[in-house]
């Protein structure tokens, strides 16, 4: 089955994540083809990545090593999906999540793919054995799950169906490696993969910690961003165990009964009732009021972050 060339990359739905993966592989010097049911949808694609990329040339921090005039001169729009297939080496589907959308256009392609090219879905949450149960071509598939904003975060989960070839993981693993993602192996699929599931772990143990009134809502976030976060945007927690001792066993030995001491004392999972979730929205429009205008600002504030850690990341591993 699938050959050891890429070939060219056809993106399915050009909203916001299908946007961000044509201008990763273009990067990657990779061949990209945009389709949408909304044909407007692509000419405002078109439009965004031209602007955006130009911003990302002038401030020095456009991806790959060709300019944006030659990455631009990859990307094409396309309205006609039988067509767009053709010569396609990897599709990287980006509809909205919907199991049944999906699934429809997962069967459609089914019937008109060689054996050879990948089939790749960006949702968010939806399992592989769910999306592409009795697809004839369903070794070739898999989960590709971008983490927002895709360009400056460079993670991607990589999750099998049952029945998803070896060959298919390595394959887009590689694939990922050269367009500069950060590729990580699912094994076997599990609600949440590993990205959510650990999210969801974090957001609900502060949730209750807020809800018990032990911290403040913006002091939470405090040892978030001025604590553990400043350490895992380098290093993950397991690392961060095996450094805080003298490696793993060390740590172990010193700290499982306290760990485990303090792990019997978290709580149900949160109702995320309406009266916690007011109090901590007011707490966070104090910074950021949920207006349009200034959480725009503050998610550009936030991408301008990302954007100077990923150099710095960079700039740090090649040392
Ligand atoms: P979006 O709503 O911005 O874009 C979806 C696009 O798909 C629209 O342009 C729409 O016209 C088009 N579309 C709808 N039906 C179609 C069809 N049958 N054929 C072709 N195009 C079709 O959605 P977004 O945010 O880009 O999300 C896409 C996928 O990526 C979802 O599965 C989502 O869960 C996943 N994802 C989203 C992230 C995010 O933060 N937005 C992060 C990681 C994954």
């Amino acid at each position: 089955m699938a050959s050891s060339e890429p070939g060219d990359v056809l993106i399915l739905g050009s909203g916001l994540i299908g946007r961000s993966w044509a201008m990763l592989f273009a990067s990657g010097g990779f061949k990209v083809k945009l389709y949408d049911i909304e044909q407007q949808q692509v000419t405002n694609a078109l439009e965004t990545i031209r602007k955006e990329m130009k911003i990302l040339e002038q401030s020095g921090s456009l991806r790959g090593s060709l300019s944006s005039e030659e990455q631009l001169s990859l990307i094409s729009g396309c309205s006609n999906i039988q067509a767009a297939v053709e010569g396609a080496g990897h599709i990287q589907e980006c509809i909205p999540e919907n199991l049944e959308l999906k699934k429809k256009i997962f069967a459609q392609l089914d019937q008109i793919v060689d054996d050879k090219v990948v089939l790749s879905s960006s949702t968010s949450c939806l399992l592989p054995s769910k999306l592409f149960a009795g697809l004839a071509h369903v070794k070739q598939c898999l989960v590709v799950h971008p983490v927002n904003p895709p360009y400056y975060v460079p993670l991607v989960e990589l999750v099998p169906h049952p029945e998803t070839a070896p060959a298919t993981m390595d394959r887009t693993y590689a694939l990922m490696q050269k367009i500069g993602q950060s590729p990580v192996r699912i094994m076997k699929e599990i609600d949440g993969f590993v990205l959510n599931r650990l999210q969801y772990a974090i957001i609900g143990e502060a949730w209750r910690l807020v809800e018990e009134g032990i911290v403040s809502p913006s002091d939470l976030d405090l040892v978030m961003s001025d604590g553990l976060g400043m350490r895992y945007a380098f290093i993950g927690p397991l690392e961060t165990m095996h450094l805080n001792a003298e490696g793993m066993l060390n740590y172990c030995d010193r700290y499982r009964e306290g760990m485990k001491r303090v792990l019997k004392t978290f709580g149900p999972i949160p109702d995320f009732s309406r009266a916690t979730t007011e109090k901590v929205n007011q707490a966070m429009c104090v910074n950021v009021p949920d207006d349009p205008e200034h959480l725009g600002a503050r998610r550009q504030w936030r991408d301008e972050c990302l954007l100077r850690l990923a150099k710095l990341k960079r700039q740090m591993q090649s040392q």
